[in-house]
């Protein structure tokens, strides 16, 4: 793909936050979805995604077999699940997450300090995606990157509140180290060398980043969404929910799920290019946020993500004559790209990258 990234938003940015404090009982016609979007289409209130207890990663041999067969399972069955005991401190979690709530709280002309353009994402934020009169989704974010080293700019983030840099920067460090072990079960998992996805990835270069997403409340919650259904573009997204106030769904076959956050408990989620390297092993599934009308909600998603220019394409020993690589080589800045023209898209983006065979 030859375009360069736009340098600016196609229409005047407006904040949800400040349209939430505004608006008593209707919301702009810009965040009304189609019929079929809205959110009270094919609901199942009972299931749930896994819940799986890491510490059986450290115990005796039986129960990290079994452990490793629950995630097996999970990311077979639902491509997403919750893990609990997985060695990153509660007190950080809940530090990062409120710290970003205070953040959202500050006056609008403290935030706007760090509004973003569309060439990097980077900072504050109200739309993904550049087409001009698209239907927006009801959420403000903030973006920044962890990795590689060479992104990573703190100017970029808040300093206010003061903690605001130092909880960001450890609790990047201890995600970066969660991602690092989780890659090393999904590669066994795969059949492959416990360090060959991590490989694929460009090894010591692999990219992070996060999005938080400010959720607030909305007026009319049944016409629109906080987040657009989509799948996550890079490699694994680590989500940390609001854990007073569900709002994630994902998609089971022709229903929608929503997701009971457990306390301090991490969302792990397969994005497209584990589904891509994993050779369809492994795929990304769909999913999106709703809102309601009497809560905020703060989340914070992580994504780890591969070297940014390095083709991505199925990992060889996952290629097999009765098994044909289903996907075209494509780097992930490419890959990037492509989804910040468009936007949040269901599975369109990875659906198009399949080899014309
Ligand atoms: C995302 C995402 C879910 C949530 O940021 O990609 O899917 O619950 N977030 O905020
Ligand atoms: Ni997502």
């Amino acid at each position: 793909m030859k375009n360069s990234s736009p340098q600016d938003w196609p229409e005047p940015i407006v904040r949800v936050q400040s349209l939430s404090e505004r608006c008593i009982d209707s919301i702009p016609e810009r965040y009304i979805k189609p019929l079929s979007d809205r959110p009270s289409s094919a609901l199942d209130d009972d299931a749930n995604i896994p819940v799986i207890d890491l510490a059986g990663l450290y115990g005796d041999p039986d129960a990290r077999a079994s452990t490793l067969r629950q995630i097996s399972e999970a990311c077979n069955e639902w491509g997403f699940f919750q893990i609990v005991n997985h060695g990153v401190s509660p007190h950080l979690m809940d530090m990062a997450r409120e710290t970003w709530r205070q953040f959202f709280h500050m006056p609008l002309e403290v935030k706007q300090q760090y509004a973003n353009s569309p060439k990097t994402y980077e900072g504050y934020g109200s739309r993904l995606g550049i087409e001009k009169g698209a239907i927006l989704d009801w959420s403000d974010y903030y973006y920044l990157h962890y990795l590689p080293l060479s992104l990573k700019d703190c100017n970029k983030w808040p300093t206010h509140p003061p903690s605001c840099r130092e909880v960001c920067d450890e609790y990047g460090r201890e995600l970066v180290k969660l991602c690092g072990r989780l890659m090393k079960v999904l590669s066994i998992n795969l059949g492959l060398e416990e360090e060959v996805l991590e490989r694929a990835f460009g090894g010591e270069d692999i990219g992070a980043c996060m999005r938080v997403n400010f959720y607030p409340k909305c007026p009319r919650p049944e016409l629109t969404l906080g987040l657009s259904s989509h799948s996550d573009p890079g490699g694994m997204t680590l989500l940390l929910s609001d854990d007073q106030v569900p709002g994630l769904q994902v998609r089971k076959g022709d229903n929608w799920i929503t997701v009971k956050p457990l306390p301090h408990a991490f969302i792990v989620n397969i994005g497209d290019q584990i589904q891509i390297l994993s050779n369809a092993n492994y795929k990304s599934v769909e999913h999106r946020v709703v809102v309601n009308s009497n809560k905020e909600r703060v989340s914070l998603a992580f994504f780890y993500n591969p070297k940014s220019n390095i083709p991505i394409e199925p990992v060889t020993e996952l290629v097999k004559p009765d098994k044909p690589a289903l996907y075209t080589a494509m780097t992930f800045d490419e890959y990037r790209l492509f989804i910040r023209l468009r936007g949040p898209c269901g599975k369109s983006h990875v659906e198009s990258l399949k080899s014309p065979r």
